[in-house]
């Protein structure tokens, strides 16, 4: 595009020329110099259809290709004249498929005389707004919404004094300073029109919009970033009609004077989250705005206003947007008898109750959002048959009563039915099939059985379709094979059989699909578009290879095949084409073959990588780029091998690592201290080796969580520095919340673990799990003391390694201690006594040592059996059946007195009202089962002990099954 150089200097000189005479030439010359500059400016763009989106244009139209040279600029499309003059005055190019730099030497600025300029729903490419705007002194209205402007809003601006209107909206690159604002509203006083919607104003002040003229009718500022407090006195925009200031950060309440703002006809405030709205004010305003139309204070706090409150809202509303606001109690049923309502959203106000009328209804009703609320719908004939307008409905998780979902059917307008999450049964109304123009149909969480009723093979305008979490079985061929349009298709956590249907992946704009967790078998065939973002095919019974044509899906950015144990082959490096990808899950199959190295650095977007239950072979990547995402790396169970590359340190956002299970052959690699989030550390089962000496940098692994590297081979002291680190491990999180990935929050980390003695895999991790495990390896000497400041553990063990000397007392501060495992050592001495206040102890192992001396009592202790001890010749006490003498006596729960002890004087135990009875009674009730990290754990009565005894001696039968 473009004109040669001499051309253009050629056109500039004459152009001057004219400037320079312009004010005294006559029209019909002047004339020809305003067709020189439109033609130019006509061929400083392209032609372009993807400029003026269809979707905002109602008629995209490349208006200047009708503009010819030779005849008269005043008859072109979009260009009016000044019929007395003959300037040009107006342009109207809106919606006219512009494409290209919009450039200061544009000759649209020789256009002095503009009074009108419309550039609206083109395309300029990021041009910023150039300060030549500023020299159409005369301009009354100009209109540069949507136009991809950016850059700073120009200074120049601000002379405009004759704008009326000024529309700069939806230019998401585009800003405006305090500044370039200030002078614009001080200079701008004829305004009656500004839209700034989407123009970053996050430095403006709220208060000073007090500035703009008071003849403003309409001020529309949605997502401009405002931050701070909505201005007090609003009120004095007499005049306004429309007032937008929806999704900014506006906080406070919205003041009453609001009321005096009796012309609004529209008013939005949604998506302010920390706006709130006082009873007082509200129905002032409901009062006084007997204009309004259109109602939106989604999000504005209103917990504190009656619903009822709303009964006196204009019965002109045609539109009511009050979702998330906190509403409590029971809705007005007039509201939605509002004679010109069109659309109503309650969504998301838990407390909303009452019912919604099955007559009576406007016949308007084109949008219903009653998702997240307790309002009952009876979904019968008599409702459906009064809802013949609706195109969208939103029911997901609320409160249907309905006897069949058959009228349904009826609704033939429906664009949008959301039934989600709503323990609907039986089979899917096969009616649904004449919902022809649905575009989305979500049934998902529910309990629907049977097949998919073939009739939804009409729903071919269908692009989204959620049918996941029911109970639906069959094969999914023939019911969808019609559905060319789709999109997204989730159908997880169901029955399904058979293969995946290959017209599925011949969709053309299929992006997202979810088979996960179903009974699909058979091959996964090549898909014939590129089009997909997210594929997850996990848990189901496939087999065969990944194909090919899943690599050269360039927008992937999800691809999740695990846990089906059919899936073989090699993971071909060709997956590092997919530079989107976001979440790599391969885990729990049978893939072999070596690990793609590239995987270490194919994409900075990746965050979780897992490959973990294979069969893979060959190293880990050895390249771990900088800036990297990767949050969750897990490679457990597979038979790498080598060496841990240092470059992992590269992984700065890591906070998952699992390597266990695998062959690698190295020291201790303690250049992962340095990565400052990571919270799981699990390199069990290598071939791990040398002193584990450390910390050598500040915050060492400050933040694990899980440390487990046992069964390896290493040796020396164990690593007391770093105890002395393990910041996370000293204290309890109370934050009961699952571990997930911070950038794909969906996904859930889960790994490998022996949780009290047995290899699990944890699918789901609590944030509150504190496990350190150093077991099977041949670490000596002593345990040392300040183990006892990593309070947060709960699961501790040293198992099978050579350590010495005593049982450190100061494990007996480890007071959330579930699992404690010291067997298999050269452990010697007692077993202190403070190791009685665990309370939460449910699994203890001491055996294979060298302990001696009486066994504690009470508490936890008499809970446990002789396999906890045994293999200890020295150790005494009822749980290795072997009596203490002398000194030995085993020391006394505290509340009682000694002489309960003694043998053979029972007198104490059960002469004063401390009887059978009242020892089984409280023993009963003494079990509790807590819940205090989230799965069960023992909290048990003191006197456990005395119940064996008791148990012995008299030859009771106490069922210990029952009891537990
Ligand atoms: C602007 O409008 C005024 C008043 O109508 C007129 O006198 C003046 O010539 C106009 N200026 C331009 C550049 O058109
Ligand atoms: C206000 O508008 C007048 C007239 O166009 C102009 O001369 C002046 O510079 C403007 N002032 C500001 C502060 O922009
Ligand atoms: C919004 O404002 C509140 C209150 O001033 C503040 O705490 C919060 O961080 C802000 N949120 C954003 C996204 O700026
Ligand atoms: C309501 O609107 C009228 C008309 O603008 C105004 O005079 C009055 O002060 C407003 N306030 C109340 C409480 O009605």
């Amino acid at each position: 595009m473009g004109f040669s150089p001499l051309c253009l200097s050629q056109s500039l000189s004459f152009i001057l020329f004219l400037f320079h005479f312009h004010s005294t030439i006559s029209a019909p010359l002047s004339s020809n110099y305003q067709s020189l500059s439109l033609l130019q400016f006509k061929q400083s763009f392209s032609i372009s259809r993807s400029a003026s989106s269809e979707y905002y244009c109602q008629y995209p139209f490349p208006k200047t290709e009708s503009w010819k040279e030779g005849t008269d600029c005043c008859l072109w499309d979009g260009v009016s004249c000044d019929l007395k003059t003959g300037h040009v005055t107006g342009l109207d190019l809106s919606c006219s498929m512009l494409y290209g730099t919009l450039l200061p030497n544009n000759s649209l600025f020789s256009l002095h005389h503009l009074q009108q300029l419309d550039l609206s729903f083109n395309d300029f490419n990021s041009s910023h707004i150039s300060s030549r705007f500023g020299q159409f002194s005369n301009l009354t209205h100009l209109n540069l919404s949507s136009s991809d402007l950016a850059g700073q809003v120009p200074l120049e601006v601000s002379h405009l004094s004759k704008l009326v209107s000024l529309d700069l909206s939806w230019n998401y690159d585009l800003s405006l300073e305090p500044i370039c604002f200030d002078k614009l509203v001080r200079n701008l006083t004829k305004l009656r029109e500004l839209d700034l919607s989407s123009v970053d104003m996050s430095l403006v002040v709220p208060s000073s919009l007090m500035n703009l003229s008071s003849s403003l009718s309409s001020l529309k500022l949605n997502d401009c970033r405002l931050q701070g407090k909505l201005p007090s006195s609003m009120g004095k925009f007499k005049h306004l009609q429309y007032l937008d200031l929806g999704e900014n950060n506006l906080t406070g309440p919205i003041p009453y004077d609001f009321e005096q703002l009796s012309e609004l006809v529209s008013l939005h405030l949604s998506s302010n989250n920390y706006l709130s709205l006082e009873p007082i004010s509200f129905d002032k305003i409901v009062q006084n705005l007997t204009k309004l139309r259109d109602l939106a204070l989604g999000s504005v706090n209103m917990s504190l206003v009656a619903p009822n409150s709303l009964t006196n809202l204009s019965s002109s509303l045609s539109s009511l947007s009050l979702w998330g606001c906190g509403l409590q109690g029971k809705f007005p049923g007039n509201i939605f008898l509002l004679p010109n309502l069109e659309s109503l959203d309650l969504s998301d106000n838990k407390g909303l109750t009452g019912s919604f009328p099955s007559s009576n209804l406007s016949n308007v009703l084109s949008r219903l959002g009653l998702s997240n609320t307790r309002i009952s719908v009876y979904l019968e004939n008599d409702l459906i048959s009064n809802l013949k307008s609706l195109e969208y409905m939103y029911l997901s998780n609320s409160n249907i009563i309905r006897s069949d979902l058959a009228p349904l059917g009826n609704l033939t307008h429906l664009i949008y039915l959301d039934l989600s999450v709503n323990n609907l049964s039986g089979e899917i109304p096969s009616s649904l099939g004449n919902l022809v123009h649905l575009h989305s149909l979500l049934l998902g969480s529910n309990n629907f059985m049977g097949q998919v009723p073939d009739s939804l093979n009409s729903l071919v305008n269908l692009l989204y379709l959620d049918l996941s979490n029911n109970q639906l079985i069959g094969s999914i061929h023939s019911q969808l094979n019609t559905l060319s349009n789709l999109q997204s298709l989730y159908l997880s956590n169901n029955l399904f059989n058979g293969t995946i249907p290959s017209f599925l992946l011949a969709l053309p704009s299929l992006q997202h699909l979810d088979l996960h967790n179903n009974n699909l078998i058979g091959n996964i065939s090549e898909l014939q578009h590129y089009s997909l973002v997210y594929l997850d095919l996990s848990n189901n019974h496939l087999h065969g290879t990944i194909p090919s044509s899943v690599f050269k899906q360039q927008n992937l950015e999800v691809l999740i095949l695990a846990s089906n144990s059919g899936l073989t082959g090699e993971i071909s490096s060709f997956i590092c084409k997919l530079r989107f990808l976001r979440v790599l899950d391969l885990s729990n199959s049978s893939f072999s073959g070596s690990m793609p190295l590239c995987l270490g650095n194919f994409s900075n977007m990746l965050s979780v990588l897992h490959l973990g239950m294979n069969n893979l072979q060959g190293t880990i990547p050895s390249t771990f780029s900088k800036d990297n995402s990767l949050e969750y790396l897990n490679l457990n169970g597979n038979e790498l091998e080598g060496k841990i590359s240092p470059s992992i340190i590269n992984c700065t956002m890591l906070e998952v690592l699992d390597l266990g299970n695998n062959k690698i052959e190295d020291t201790f690699p303690c250049f992962l201290e340095t990565l400052p989030r990571l919270q799981i550390l699990v390199l069990k089962s290598n071939k791990l080796q040398g002193f584990v000496k450390g910390p050598t940098a500040y915050n060492s692994f400050s933040k694990l969580r899980i440390l487990d590297i046992s069964d390896n081979n290493f040796s020396g002291p164990l690593p007391t520095e770093y105890f002395n680190s393990l910041e996370a491990m000293m204290a309890s999180d109370q934050n009961m919340i699952y571990m997930r990935a911070r950038n794909y929050s969906s996904y859930v980390y889960s790994i490998e673990i022996t949780w009290k003695g047995v290899e699990i895999e944890l699918l789901k991790i609590q944030s509150t799990i504190r496990v350190l495990d150093l077991s099977n390896n041949n670490f000596t000497g002593e345990i040392p003391k300040v183990i006892g400041k990593l309070k947060a553990l709960q699961q501790l063990n040293l198992s099978h390694n050579s350590l010495t000397g005593h049982i450190q007392s100061s494990l007996g501060i480890l007071a959330n201690l579930e699992s404690l495992d010291l067997s298999s050592n050269l452990l010697t001495g007692r077993i202190p006594m403070q190791l009685e206040g665990l309370t939460f102890l449910a699994i203890l192992n001491l055996s294979h040592n060298q302990l001696e001396g009486p066994i504690p009592s009470g508490e936890q202790f008499n809970t446990f059996n002789a396999s906890s001890f045994e293999g200890n010749l020295g150790l005494c006490g009822f749980q290795v059946l072997k009596e203490c003498y002398g000194d030995e006596a085993p020391s006394l729960p505290p509340s009682l007195p000694p002489s309960s002890f003694n043998e053979g004087d029972d007198s104490t135990l059960f002469g004063d009202g401390c009887g059978w009875k009242a020892v089984t009674m409280g023993y009963g009730c003494g079990f509790v089962f807590g819940v205090a990290t989230g799965y069960f754990v023992f909290r048990t009565k003191k006197y456990l002990w005395f119940l064996r005894m008791v148990e012995d001696k008299w030859n009771l039968e106490v069922n210990w099954a029952l009891l537990l």
